[in-house]
């Protein structure tokens, strides 16, 4: 079986609910259960003899070990993080905590089960750890892009924490002979996104008319992948990634944050159109700017592509109308999600935003 952590978030939900449709693996999911973890994203697994869940905080040495002793998996893939930037500012410790502390745990956790291991089993194992474009930095508007070499460059807690857990990961690696390997993946979106992140946030606010923040001018510019498209690259790396091995992930997808949401409102328009005839972009609010904002990311995925054969096979387009189209199908998922906790954060994040910056992009 394998193990993944974190596998009741975005991207680790969709990892699992891909996993088990591509094969019979039984998987245990490891979560805490934070604000960004819901046991609905995995809802239909329920009575699935494949599938088991584990509330457990990847800081928890005993609980871990515990789960190794009895589960004995032949891999692990790591998603479990603190994940949003905007919160990383707000509120650093956690994400010290989660993505430094809680990576540090799993791989101690992870070698002296490891270490126990014997013949092919040892052989076969592998620690797959999870990360971002992030770490590198931000480009200029002619830089080259991400590659497996570029020097990191954290500018916000969370790509520093995360950096932090990807150096540990690999000097696991280099001391330990642990068999890791690394993704560094630029920006997912898709179905069970929590709506804080971009896309799923103007897709929600569009449909309820509420504004379309836009950070500063809407010219930062980040590379966009499908979820799924970065599932099928993990389980690429997993199954063919050579053992201490770095892999960039991207869609080959560079947009403006302005083109991203202009898209979204003209494919909102065209399938979920507003009953008063306007277009979603008369929402669209420009509001005072993220703190540090990296201008660009872009991935240079080519490795991935010559020694593993991968490539995505959505694009932005069909990615996009994917995503809205489910949006738009599970309405009762956003809003279980938009009450309690969410609110206090946009209230807390958004407000005073707008009047900083009160100019509205007209249709
Ligand atoms: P997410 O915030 O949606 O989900 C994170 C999950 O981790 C949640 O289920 C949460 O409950 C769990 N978690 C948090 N702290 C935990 C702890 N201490 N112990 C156990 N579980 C804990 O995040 P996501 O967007 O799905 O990202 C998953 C991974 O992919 C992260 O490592 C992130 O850095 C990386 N990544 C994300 C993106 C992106 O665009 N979302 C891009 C590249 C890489
Ligand atoms: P986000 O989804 O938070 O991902 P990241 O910061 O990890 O790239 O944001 C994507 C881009 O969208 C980023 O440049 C910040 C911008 N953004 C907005 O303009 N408005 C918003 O309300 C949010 C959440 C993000």
């Amino acid at each position: 079986m394998i193990f993944v952590t974190g596998g009741a978030g975005f991207i680790g939900a969709n990892f699992v609910l891909d996993w088990l449709k591509q094969n019979d693996e039984p998987v245990l999911t490891l979560d805490k259960l934070t604000y960004a973890g819901n046991l609905a994203n995995l809802a239909s697994l329920e009575g699935d003899a494949r599938h088991a869940f584990a509330q457990v905080d990847i800081c928890d040495r005993a609980a871990l070990d515990a789960l190794y002793a009895e589960h004995r998996p032949r891999a692990v893939l790591h998603f479990a993080a603190e994940s949003h930037v905007d919160r990383s500012i707000h509120g650093p410790g956690a994400f010290v905590q989660t993505n430094v502390v809680g990576t540090f745990t799993m791989l101690e956790a992870v070698r002296a089960y490891w270490s126990g291991l014997a013949g092919e089993a040892r052989e076969m194992f592998r620690f797959l750890h999870v990360s971002t474009d992030e770490v590198y930095g931000s480009l200029g508007p002619d830089d080259a892009a991400f590659s497996e070499v570029t020097p990191y460059a954290p500018n916000s807690p969370y790509s520093a924490s995360k950096a932090g857990s990807d150096h540990l990961v690999r000097a696991y690696h280099h001391t330990y002979g642990l068999p890791v390997l690394t993704t560094n993946c630029s920006n997912n979106y898709g179905p069970y996104q929590f709506p804080e992140k971009l896309i799923p946030l103007v897709i929600a606010n569009a449909l309820d008319g509420q504004p379309l923040p836009i950070y500063g001018d809407g010219s930062n510019v980040r590379d966009w992948l499908y979820v799924g498209d970065h599932c099928t690259a993990i389980r690429a790396v997993l199954a063919k990634g050579r053992p201490g091995e770095v892999y960039n992930v991207g869609g080959w997808n560079e947009q403006t944050n302005l083109t991203v949401v202009k898209t979204l409102c003209q494919v909102l328009d065209e399938i979920s159109p507003r009953s008063d005839g306007a277009s979603y972009a008369t929402q669209i609010t420009f509001v005072k700017d993220r703190p540090g904002h990296d201008r660009r990311y872009a991935i240079d995925a080519r490795k991935i592509e010559r020694e593993l054969g991968w490539r995505p096979a959505e694009t932005f387009e069909t990615g996009l109308r994917k995503t809205i189209e489910w949006y738009l199908a599970n309405g009762e998922w956003v809003r279980q999600i938009r009450s309690g906790e969410y609110q206090h954060w946009i209230e807390t994040h958004y407000r005073n935003r707008d009047a900083a910056h009160p100019a509205k992009e007209g249709a």
